[in-house]
């Protein structure tokens, strides 16, 4: 994490000279369930130790923002009032959670708010996610006597994504901000939003990601495409079978997505398909998991990248390399987290072959695409704060 001093020191310079609280969220990975949240099936996340830290202070005024982000050095104002709402995609976020705050209750006036990120951007870590749960809960903070409880907060930012940003994303990413929890990873039902704790540590083994640093662009993208795909295949099934209650395609089985093969196309088929099979590796995995199994959970991985690729076409070819260069390493398991499109493999990797996976997953990269992929070492925080 970063240090307080460097956001507060930017804070005092550009605006007032006063200082406010400062506040941090993480960023998160996922050990397995991908595309599983909107589909109403369990996701297995964890937060990260990196984040985003913003200083906020009401500024007095009625609905005048005044926000500066540090890493861009670029300054936005912008008003609550306004319809329109700022155009810079990063303001957006604040504004946008702002009135979703308001939505639930917090008495959102002005503020100034100063903000920087180590989670990088685009690497399919949730920085987006971050941000959200970081402002909100400054907001709750600030004006709303933290009235707001956590799912709210979650769901406050999921809005903003959907209202704001133009993407119909689940609830995982801000589920994982802001109930993150040092040392465990969390097993998420989307549908009934339970949830448990699981302390992650594998004896001998590490978490790794492998950054493509191909950005992923989740907004207006074929994400919101997948989607549709699976609500459209919800809705055949549906037609079909009058008499149940089909909302996702949790509810969903084999034999009735088989049955509508046909008039649902392909394309359509072969991501429900993918989303069915998912939904039982991430409970295979927690199994897994309290056997003390590691070799199953990598497998398990193995399938989800194979699944993301093929069936759900989330992958490109710069994360296909990585996973085969995984697989001729013997790492455990491998695969795409997140949304796809670009960004990170998560790798489980036994301690031993560490060092050599890294070297030889630099030196293809490189000699493949000239440059090397980044890597980080998964160290699981905790969730939104404040700071100061
Ligand atoms: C993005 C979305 C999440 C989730 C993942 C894929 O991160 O924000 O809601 O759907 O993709 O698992």
């Amino acid at each position: 994490m970063m240090e307080i001093d460097f956001v507060r020191s930017r804070f005092i310079k550009h605006f007032d000279g006063k200082t406010g609280n400062v506040y941090a969220s993480p960023g998160r990975i996922n050990l397995i369930g991908e595309h599983t949240d909107y589909n109403g099936g369990f996701v297995f996340p964890g937060a990260v130790d990196k984040g985003i830290m913003a200083e906020i202070r009401a500024n007095g005024t009625e609905d005048t923002v005044m926000a500066y982000a540090i890493d861009l050095k670029d300054r936005v104002d912008f008003h609550l009032d306004d319809p329109a709402g700022p155009r810079a995609s990063w303001a957006r976020y604040i504004y946008g959670i702002a009135l979703e705050m308001k939505k639930r209750g917090v008495p959102v006036k002005g503020f100034n708010i100063a903000f920087a990120g180590d989670v990088p951007l685009g690497a399919g870590m949730s920085s987006s996610a971050a941000m959200e749960s970081c402002i909100a809960f400054g907001l709750n903070d600030i004006f709303g006597d933290n009235k707001v409880s956590q799912w709210d907060m979650v769901l406050a930012g999921q809005a903003t994504e959907h209202n704001y940003c133009g993407v119909n994303c689940g609830i995982m990413d801000q589920f994982a901000s802001v109930f993150g929890k040092a040392g465990c990873l969390m097993r998420l039902d989307c549908r009934s939003r339970e949830f448990e704790y699981f302390p992650f540590k594998p004896d001998g083994y590490r978490l790794v990601l492998l950054d493509s640093v191909v950005k992923h662009q989740l907004a207006g993208s074929p994400y919101n495409d997948r989607r549709n795909s699976c609500e459209n295949v919800v809705k055949h099934i549906q037609a079909k079978h009058p008499e149940g209650k089909f909302e996702t395609l949790r509810d969903c089985t084999w034999e009735q997505l088989d049955e509508v093969r046909a008039e649902v196309g392909e394309e359509d088929y072969k991501r429900a398909k993918f989303v069915l099979g998912e939904k039982d590796r991430v409970l295979a995995v927690c199994d897994a998991l309290n056997e003390g199994d590691y070799e199953k959970v990598g497998e398990m991985m193995y399938q989800t990248h194979e699944g993301l690729s093929k069936d759900y076409e989330v992958s490109c070819e710069e994360l296909d390399f990585l996973n085969d260069i995984a697989k001729e390493n013997g790492v455990t398991g491998s695969r795409i987290m997140g949304g796809g499109f670009g960004g990170c493999t998560i790798n489980l990797v036994r301690n031993d072959l560490y060092r050599t996976f890294i070297a030889d997953a630099k030196k293809r990269f490189n000699e493949k695409y000239g440059h090397e992929p980044k890597v980080y070492d998964v160290v699981i925080g905790d969730g939104s704060r404040k700071l100061c």
